[in-house]
C-alpha cells in the first residue's frame, strides 16, 4: 500500500539538526526521497543512520544566506530527484540574548541574515520549480518567538516574525498555482537550540530557567523534535490539502495560556 508520501522528494535546510533531521526521517519513514542540506562541516552520521538507502538521502553541504551555494543544492536536488514536491525551510539559528540596549548588532545582523534572507532564498529558488510541476508544499520554520516578544531575545523575535510574513505573502502569490505555504511555530523544544537559549538567558542557572520555561507550558514539558516533525509531515502531505497561509503552534498551549 502506498504511504501518503509515497514517491514524493522532499529538500530540507538544516537537515543535520535536532527538527530538520528528526523530520527527514518522519517524512523517509511516510516514503519521500530527502535532499538534506546544512552547513559544509555538518554531521550527517545520524542522518544517513536513521535514513540507510542512498537512493533515497542527497546530502548537500551549502549555506542559505548564499544564493550560488543554495542554487547549487537547489540544482543538485531537481538533477537527482527531478522535482521538489515538499521543501521544509528550515534552517535557523538562535543568536544570542541580551536586552535590546545591549544586543550586538553584528550577531542583530548574523540572525537576519540565516532566519530571514535564508528563508526569503529558499522560497526565491524553489517556488519556481514548484511553479513548473504545478504543485508543492512549503513549510517554514518559524516559532512561538514568532507570534510573541520574549525578553532577551530581540533579534530572533524579529526573524521568526518575519518568516510568518514571508510565509502569509507567499501563500498568497502562489495559492493559484498549486503551490501550499505555511508555517510551524514550536515552542521550547528539548534540543541543543533550547539548550543554549537557557544558557544565554540565565548563565549558569540554565537549569533553573529550563524548569521556568516548562512551569509556564500547559502541558507542563518542553516538545520533542519528532513531536515537530509529525505537523511537519502532515502540512507536507495531501492530508492538509487546503491549508495554505496558515501558522500551526506546537509548543504544549504555551500561546494560548
Ligand atoms: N529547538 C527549538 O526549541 C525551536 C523552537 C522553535 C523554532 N525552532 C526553529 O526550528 C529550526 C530548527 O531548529 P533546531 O532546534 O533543529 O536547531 P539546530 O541548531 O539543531 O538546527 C539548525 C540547523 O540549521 C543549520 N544552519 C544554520 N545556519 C545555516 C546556514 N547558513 N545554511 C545552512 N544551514 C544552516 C545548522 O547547522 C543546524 O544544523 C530553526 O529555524 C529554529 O529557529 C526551534
Amino acid at each position: 500500500m502506498d504511504t501518503p508520501l509515497h514517491e514524493k522528494i522532499a529538500l530540507i535546510t538544516g537537515a543535520a539538526g535536532a527538527i530538520g533531521m528528526a523530520t527527514a526521517t518522519v517524512l523517509a519513514e511516510r516514503g519521500a526521497s530527502i535532499a538534506a542540506m546544512d552547513v559544509k562541516g555538518a554531521d550527517f552520521t545520524a542522518l544517513r543512520k536513521a535514513i540507510p538507502d542512498t537512493k533515497r538521502l542527497l546530502v548537500l553541504e551549502g549555506d542559505v544566506t548564499d544564493e550560488a551555494s543554495y542554487s547549487g543544492c537547489v540544482a543538485s536536488t531537481v538533477k537527482t530527484f527531478g522535482k521538489i514536491d515538499i521543501f521544509f525551510n528550515n534552517a535557523g539559528i538562535e543568536g544570542t540574548a541580551a536586552p535590546i540596549p545591549d544586543f550586538p548588532l553584528d550577531v542583530f545582523r548574523k540572525v537576519i541574515e540565516v532566519n530571514v534572507i535564508g528563508v526569503f532564498l529558499g522560497l526565491k529558488l524553489v517556488i519556481p520549480v514548484m511553479v513548473k510541476a504545478g504543485c508543492g508544499s512549503i513549510i517554514n520554520s518559524s516559532s512561538v518567538a514568532g507570534l510573541i516578544g520574549s525578553a532577551g531575545m530581540c533579534a530572533y523575535v524579529a526573524s521568526k516574525h518575519a518568516v510568518v510574513g514571508l510565509t502569509q505573502t507567499a501563500a498568497v502569490e502562489w495559492g493559484a498555482h498549486g503551490i501550499r505555504v505555511n508555517c510551524i511555530n514550536p515552542g521550547p523544544i528539548e534540543s541543543r537550540m533550547m539548550a543554549s537559549i537557557e544558557k544565554g538567558l540565565g548563565a549558569d542557572a540554565a537549569a533553573a530557567v529550563h524548569a521556568g520555561i516548562a512551569a509556564k507550558v500547559p502541558m507542563l514539558r518542553y516538545g520533542t523534535a519528532g513531536e515537530v516533525a509529525g505537523v511537519v509531515a502532515f502540512l507536507a502531505s495531501d492530508d492538509s490539502g487546503y491549508v495554505n497561509g496558515a501558522f500551526y503552534t506546537v509548543d504544549g498551549g504555551l500561546t494560548a495560556a
